[in-house]
């Protein structure tokens, strides 16, 4: 007969050491940038890469409702939006996806769940109307706006349909307390020319690995930034959570505009064009994008006559600063002398008068009066 002693010694041989937790895959999840009315890239991508999900970053205008437009990439995987600056364009733009099947796919001022992955959202744009990072705020809240601007400026009992893809510091610092893994926002945070240093704080706050961004309509790896790998994702571009180019992005329109004029003017007047950048092969998959971060050159240096040599010792270095620094000081002191002589310093001056006025040459110490007994108020 075992004892009870006996039985427990038997089960803790017999239990298993645990291993490790393997590392956890992520999951493929697509990022598109603007497509500005433009959907086949994203109904393309999901056709022959079915990811997980995909996430667009806005700019959308979408000429139908978004589970129209996006019909055949819907078969393939869900697809969550936030929105951008010119989805309140016009009523439709807005209806399209606000009253889309996907209204409720839309991550902005809020985190979700997308494939095991915690993704937080911030679309719309900084309007100086309503808050300009750094600046200090004009409104708060849409109901700060509403009660401020009258109700002349309601829209469908809110603020206007503009200011409905407007950043609001509420919705701002409501997200700063979550916590995600991604951030996906339509604004470009600072690592971008035309970026805000507020991005990178909520990037920050919520304690985001990776942030993808749309708007400035450029492919960009940034790399690190605040120690977060920051992506921008390009007109009608697509790019995966690891940051590999799915669709290369086009190039803007305004861009080519102002390409073809330019070359048509050099046309006009005979002069070579310099040469264009080739585009970007029609479907790279899974290629890393070269890193973007600027390399350090040097200037190239053009010693001139009056150039002196440089010091060849350390030694030599210091008694060079220090001749440099006693010809400085008596130099300052000389000019500070001369200044002097012209007019006499401003606390000097204050000085001789502050004499001339006191009592006896010198300030007096105010001193409380001496009570005398017969108070003017104490009689009857
Ligand atoms: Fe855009």
């Amino acid at each position: 007969m075992t004892t009870e002693i006996e039985v427990k010694k038997k089960r803790r041989r017999t239990r298993r050491r645990r291993r490790p937790a393997a590392a956890k895959e992520l999951p493929q999840i697509f990022f598109c940038g603007d497509p500005h009315g433009c959907f086949d890239q994203i109904n393309q991508a999901a056709r022959e890469y079915q990811p997980d999900a995909l996430v667009i970053l806005g700019d959308m205008q979408a000429p139908a409702p978004l589970e129209v437009v996006l019909e055949e990439a819907l078969q393939y995987a869900p697809v969550w939006w936030i929105p951008g600056n010119h989805d309140s364009e016009s009523d439709e733009m807005y209806d399209n996806l606000w009253r889309s099947k996907l209204a409720d796919k839309n991550l902005h001022g809020r985190a979700a769940n997308v494939c095991g992955v915690r993704i937080a959202g911030l679309g719309g744009v900084f309007r100086g109307q309503v808050w300009m990072p750094d600046d200090p705020p004009n409104y708060y809240c849409p109901a700060t706006f509403i009660r401020r601007v009258g109700p002349g400026n309601v829209w469908r009992g809110g603020v206007p349909r503009r200011h409905r893809t407007t950043i609001f510091p509420s919705v701002y610092q409501n997200l700063m307390r979550q916590h995600a893994d991604i951030l996906v926002t339509h604004e470009a945070p600072s690592c971008h020319r035309k970026g805000f240093a507020a991005i990178d704080r909520l990037a920050e706050a919520l304690g985001v690995k990776r942030l993808f961004h749309g708007h400035q309509h450029e492919d960009r790896a940034y790399g690190r930034h605040h120690g977060i790998i920051m992506t921008g994702v390009g007109y009608r571009g697509i790019t995966s959570i690891t940051g590999e180019v799915v669709i290369p992005a086009q190039l803007d329109p305004r861009e080519a505009a102002a390409l073809k004029s330019a070359l048509e003017w050099a046309d006009s007047h005979g002069i070579d064009a310099p040469p264009v950048r080739t585009p970007p092969p029609a479907m790279v998959v899974r290629t890393p994008l070269p890193h973007a971060a600027p390399t350090f050159q040097p200037p190239e240096l053009h010693p001139s006559s009056d150039m002196k040599p440089a010091p060849s010792s350390i030694k030599e270095a210091e008694a060079e600063q220090e001749k440099r620094t006693s010809r400085m000081t008596r130099a300052r002191n000389r000019a500070l002398a001369e200044a002097e002589k012209r007019e006499p310093r401003r606390d000097a001056m204050l000085g001789r008068a502050v004499s001339a006025r006191a009592p006896g040459g010198r300030w007096k110490r105010m001193q409380p009066k001496k009570k005398t007994g017969a108070g003017s108020d104490g009689g009857a």
